[in-house]
């Protein structure tokens, strides 16, 4: 990422301490977000580092949403939800992830996944890669190829990049 771009992106990120638990510092990307100019490059960044064609941006509930489904008009890409339990409406395919404490479950919907679909999954952070790490799983059982990953931004402490060892990664910022 070029320095200038780096630093106006990064100015927008705002350190929350003991957020969403004391010792810990959340990285609120609402400044972000509300910035046209900072969206819109964030977006374009995304967008022109992709390895196209991308058939897919998938994005995981629920903040990989906001960024996924707009890289996804860029690259005349279709979009494509993993959602929390319970949320989606039709015949889902489900994987178990571990958090910090105890476990969660991603789904989709699998026929919204062409074989050999070429896929980019989009979200806006890469912390432990529990979530990144099951998602790909997820999609490549459904029949889908993930060509790559793109993150906001990487925690890099907590080791995520590790978990998807192998992977085509794009960080625009790391801590
Ligand atoms: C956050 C973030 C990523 C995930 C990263 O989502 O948006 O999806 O955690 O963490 P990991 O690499 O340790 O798995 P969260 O589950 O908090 O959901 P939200 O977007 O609905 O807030």
């Amino acid at each position: 990422v070029p320095g200038d771009l780096h630093d106006r992106l990064a100015a927008l990120v705002h350190d929350v301490p003991d957020y969403p638990q004391p010792g810990v510092t959340f990285k609120d990307i609402t400044p972000l977000l509300a910035d046209a100019q900072a969206f819109a490059l964030t977006v374009e960044h995304l967008v022109e580092r992709a390895d196209t064609p991308i058939d897919l941006v998938v994005g995981m509930e629920a903040r990989g949403f906001i960024l996924g489904a707009p890289v996804a008009v860029g690259l005349g890409a279709g979009f494509v939800p993993v959602r929390k339990e319970g949320k989606l409406p039709r015949a889902t395919l489900s994987g178990a992830y571990d958090l910090e404490y105890g476990s969660a479950v991603l789904e989709v919907h699998p026929d919204t996944i062409p074989d050999g679909s070429r896929i980019l999954v989009v979200d806006d952070v890469l912390a432990t890669g529990g979530t990144a790490a099951a998602t790909v799983e997820l999609l490549e059982s459904a029949g889908g190829v993930v060509v790559g990953l793109a993150f906001l931004m990487e925690l890099t402490a907590l080791g995520g990049r590790a978990r998807l060892a192998g992977r085509e990664l794009d960080v625009l910022l790391s801590y």
